[in-house]
């Protein structure tokens, strides 16, 4: 295959959804049809073990496959398909943001008796600063759910984005009888009995063919469906594949993940929907996937997967041309050449050792301690440089007190390293250094991750001191204006991030609105770039 091929039928993508909306059971009916995975069935027990490991460890321990990592990697039809694993319920933080980065699509599922939640709230809001294009499955239709109209208004309000259903839901729960497929015009009819099977066993029968039809769904729901498919039809936002590749419109797919029912119409629309890897800027110029060389970006960077060394591992995404095993590129932040040593790929069969990546895929390579998040990797004789990956505003606060000031050395080094590896992010009292420490993070668990992180690699006892502040602004234009003296609200705080981007922390949601309005010609960012 040539390069340009291999890259084409890459599709990189992750996966948007609030807990228990179903991500992982989708995640393993994926997994089913491109034969990653043998066994069907419902992911049964996890109940308990929930919220102790993460999502794909939770597959990892029922099938014995090794998932634990940053991505799946998997065939089907032709396509060579990587999903990203984005860590929900506990261990959400800031990695599941930067994972975002490294998508070219999202697939968000919705709860279709709940509708749009607040964590996909939050991620779709990264997808979208991004512009990836969007991919809406509603799931759990074997469970009562939401009206379809009210699940299609609620999307739109909320998120923004403008949806049109590529299939119809009849009925739910109980009353569930199977989706109308607008294009083909044919309903698929639904029954419990898929579950497990491999392949779809649907029937498509016309929506001409009434007599069949009221036979198979009964008349009342006949009837419902095509006063329904009248109002779609005349009422929703006709099919765009370039606003849908935008970002702007969403495609809407109805079926159950558990039952088994609409997994694979969906997966086969999207994949041919979605694009594969597409040019990536670089200082503002697009870098193209097949003639751009080698190039990728670290969007995460695992530490201690082995306590006993220290090690870290940098995940990086390619953004264009071909990984070859042993080859050495240049690291434009450092400027120095760096051998990817052993690279892996963590796939959903084992964790092997790549001999060769494309432009779409995503590898880990060991760290000596180089690299940083939004880091370039690229040909030795080209100079790209990536936007980087902005730093996410942390829900979060708490003052650090270290515990033994004796150990102030070490206090401090761990803090740098931890907050570099960018597992927590650490401001500071304006005027003051690192006197007070102020930590932030996108998911609590993260202070736990760093009291432990704190105590077995740099023998340093903390304190957590959780403060009030939830909402963050950088400054975005600290030359233009006095930073000292702005008109502030009682309820904010003048602090600095680790790299002297000034910032204000607020308490309440609407404090930072009024101090724009208190101050002239101030701007406010949620997310810093820098
Ligand atoms: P998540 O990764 O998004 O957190 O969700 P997950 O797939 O783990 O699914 C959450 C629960 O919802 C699971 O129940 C799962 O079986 C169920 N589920 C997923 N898809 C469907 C669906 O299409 N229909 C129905 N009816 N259920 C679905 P569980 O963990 O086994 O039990 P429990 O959490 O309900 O106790």
């Amino acid at each position: 295959m040539t390069l340009q091929e291999e890259i084409a039928r890459r599709r990189t993508f992750a996966i948007i959804s609030h807990p228990d909306a179903g991500k992982t059971t989708l995640t393993e009916k994926f997994l089913l049809y491109g034969g990653a995975i043998n066994t069907a069935g419902s992911v049964k027990g996890k109940a308990t073990a929930k919220h102790a490991v993460s999502d794909w460890m939770e597959i990892e321990k029922q099938r014995g496959i090794s998932v634990t990592s940053s991505v799946l990697q998997f065939e089907y039809d032709g396509c060579c398909i990587n999903i990203l694993d984005t860590p929900g319920h506990q261990d959400f933080s800031e990695d599941t943001y930067r994972t975002l980065m490294a998508a070219d699509s999202a697939v968000m599922v919705i709860d279709g008796s709940k509708g749009v939640e607040a964590q996909t709230k939050k991620l779709f809001k990264v997808c979208a600063m991004s512009h990836i294009p969007i991919f809406t499955f509603i799931n759990k239709m074997d469970r009562d759910a939401m009206d379809t109209f009210e699940l299609l208004d609620d999307i739109e309000s909320t998120l923004g984005i403008a949806t049109c259903p590529v299939n119809w839901p009849i009925g739910s729960g109980k009353d569930f009888r199977g989706i109308y497929d607008r294009k083909s015009r044919e309903v698929i009819q639904y029954s419990d009995t898929q579950k497990g099977t491999k392949e779809g066993t649907e029937t498509d029968t016309s929506i001409q063919d009434k007599d069949a039809l009221v036979r198979m769904i009964g008349e009342d729901a006949y009837n419902k469906l095509t006063e329904e498919i009248e109002l779609i039809d005349g009422a929703s936002t006709a099919f765009d594949l370039e606003q849908v590749r935008a970002g702007q419109l969403t495609p809407v797919f109805f079926g159950s993940a558990l039952q088994n029912f609409g997994v694979e119409i969906f997966l086969k629309a999207f994949l041919q929907m979605a694009l594969p890897p597409t040019p990536r800027l670089s200082e503002g110029e697009p870098v193209d996937p097949v003639n751009g060389g080698f190039s990728a970006f670290v969007f995460k960077i695992q530490a201690n997967m082995n306590k006993a060394h220290r090690d870290r591992i940098a995940f990086m995404r390619i953004c264009s041309g071909r990984y070859e095993a042993g080859m050495e590129v240049k690291h434009v932040q450092s400027g120095r050449t760096a051998r990817l040593s052993q690279p892996q790929q963590l796939m959903a069969s084992s964790r092997k050792v790549l001999e060769e990546a494309y432009a779409g895929d995503i590898m880990g390579v060991f760290d000596p301690g180089i690299y940083s998040i939004g880091d370039t990797l690229c040909d030795k004789d080209r100079n790209y440089r990536f936007a980087g990956i902005p730093t996410f505003a942390p829900e979060h606060f708490a003052r650090v007190r270290q515990m033994d000031t004796m150990k102030r050395d070490q206090f401090v080094k761990g803090i740098r390293q931890i907050a570099q590896e960018g597992a927590i992010q650490v401001f500071q009292e304006y005027n003051t250094g690192m006197e007070e420490i102020i930590a932030g993070v996108v998911g609590v668990l993260q202070f736990d991750v760093l009291k432990f992180r704190l105590k077995s690699e740099y023998n340093v006892d903390i304190r957590l001191e959780v403060l009030p502040y939830e909402h963050i602004r950088w400054i975005e234009n600290p030359d233009e204006v006095d930073v000292k003296k702005i008109v502030g609200t009682t309820d904010m705080k003048l602090v600095k991030d680790m790299k002297d981007n000034p910032l204000l922390l607020f308490v309440n949601e609407w404090s930072p609105q009024m101090v724009l309005d208190r101050n002239k010609g101030l701007r406010l960012a949620e997310f810093s770039r820098n």
